[in-house]
């Protein structure tokens, strides 16, 4: 008989998002009329339409597709068009980095290439995370057989772990970084960051910097991209997505930055990481599709970052909102400043999952259980701001009836 891989033995049952969805099922058959009003902030899920321009451009492209002068099949690199890295290259100026475009490989989300970058890395390397993390971080490196060791992200440090906070004996292979956090809606500051790529230097380790969420930060000193801090290029590769930047949790399109310096330890001495990864890659993805690069150049253009920027202060008002009600709660948290998360703690020393439960079934309000993150969030709440303001309005309503009796 064909043996799994034994290292799934070591997750838990249920990726977190699917746990929480099989929990929402179970409470709509048991409640039909309470389900109508459920107001969903739990998975980073966005609920506003594409903006025009990335539609036009996605229209325009399947129209292409339909013509047989202008038909494409597979692209040939499987990397990305250049105009798509071109234009990704371009953003990266305008918030001061310089990322050559031929660095650039586009993929369909920062989650696929977070989990699959373990491929390239040998089964028995370190992995350190932080505490709470993306789930992702986690349950992929158990699956390749990785040790994963961790970084205490906690009230002592705002949620944000630096190297100090690792306490094991280990050196670390592979970090994991995620600024602005899931879950916990910290930024790291220039500073900060660049304690991270002399820590990484100092130890020969390779930095996956997830910045899915660096659109919406606000803050001047928080950069944007790892590599404005000086030496990263040595020390990191850095993820990114256009899904929460610009709606495409559906369409799917991301992009990684892979520094050609980078390097791996190999039989023959070294080995470059950019020509791992495209090996992985060309063995095992065959590139987004037309359309969808189309759509997504279509982000980057002025018209394009005009009316992705209304989208994400829409959703930046809600962070807003989530922020008033908490502080007028007294209830301590974390976030929505520089991220579409606010991060709190549960009342009254309540469970993560306690608090899941009377939320989803008190308030009808869906979040997401800080234990799904890790150790470190057993007690904490996330909310996201991706909901319309009335939604998120009454959600704040119907937390403070709830909090305000206890
Ligand atoms: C989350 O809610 O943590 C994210 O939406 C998950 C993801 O982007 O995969």
């Amino acid at each position: 008989m064909a043996k799994m891989n034994p290292n799934f033995t070591k997750l838990k049952k249920n990726y977190l998002f699917i746990e929480i969805s099989k929990r929402i099922t179970d409470f709509t058959k048991a409640n039909p009329d309470a389900a109508k009003n459920l107001i969903r902030m739990g998975i980073g899920d966005v609920t506003r339409p594409l903006v025009p321009a990335v539609v036009e451009a996605g229209k325009k492209a399947f129209d292409e597709l339909a013509v047989k002068e202008t038909f494409r099949g597979y692209e040939d690199s499987g990397r990305g068009y250049d105009f798509l890295r071109e234009a990704i290259s371009g953003y990266y100026k305008d918030f001061g980095a310089e990322v050559p475009a031929d660095e650039i490989f586009v993929s369909d989300g920062a989650k696929s290439d977070s989990g699959n970058i373990g491929d390239i890395f040998a089964d028995d390397s370190v992995v350190l995370v932080t505490d709470p993390a993306y789930p992702v971080y986690v349950d992929s490196s158990i699956m390749g057989g990785k040790t994963v060791v961790y970084a205490s992200s906690d009230e002592s440090n705002g949620f944000a772990a630096m190297p100090e906070n690792f306490k094991g004996s280990q050196t670390p292979d592979i970090i994991y970084l995620c600024s602005p956090n899931n879950p916990t809606g910290s930024a790291y500051t220039r500073e900060q960051l660049k304690s991270w790529v002399d820590y990484a230097a100092a130890n020969k380790s390779i930095i996956i910097y997830d910045a899915a969420y660096e659109a919406f930060i606000t803050e001047s000193d928080k950069p944007r991209s790892i590599f404005t801090v000086e030496g990263a290029r040595k020390v990191a590769i850095e993820i990114a997505s256009l899904s929460k930047t610009a709606g495409f949790t559906g369409t799917r399109c991301g992009y990684t930055v892979v520094p050609k310096e980078l390097t791996l330890e190999s039989p023959d001495g070294e080995t470059s990481l950019f020509d791992l990864w495209s090996r992985r890659q060309g063995s095992k993805f065959n590139g987004v599709s037309y359309p969808v690069q189309r759509a997504a150049e279509a982000v980057f253009t002025p018209e394009g970052q005009t009316q992705t920027r209304e989208t994400l202060d829409y959703y930046r008002k809600n962070a807003e909102i989530m922020q008033e009600t908490l502080t007028q709660l007294g209830i301590d948290f974390t976030g929505g400043n520089n991220s579409p998360y606010v991060w709190f703690k549960c009342p009254n020393g309540m469970d993560s999952w306690e608090f899941f439960d009377l939320m989803l079934s008190k308030a009808n309000v869906v979040g997401t259980p800080g234990a799904g993150f890790g150790q470190n969030g057993i007690n904490r709440f996330r909310l996201t701001s991706f909901n319309t303001h009335e939604n998120t309005r009454e959600a704040m309503e119907r937390l403070k009836k709830l909090l305000l009796p206890l």
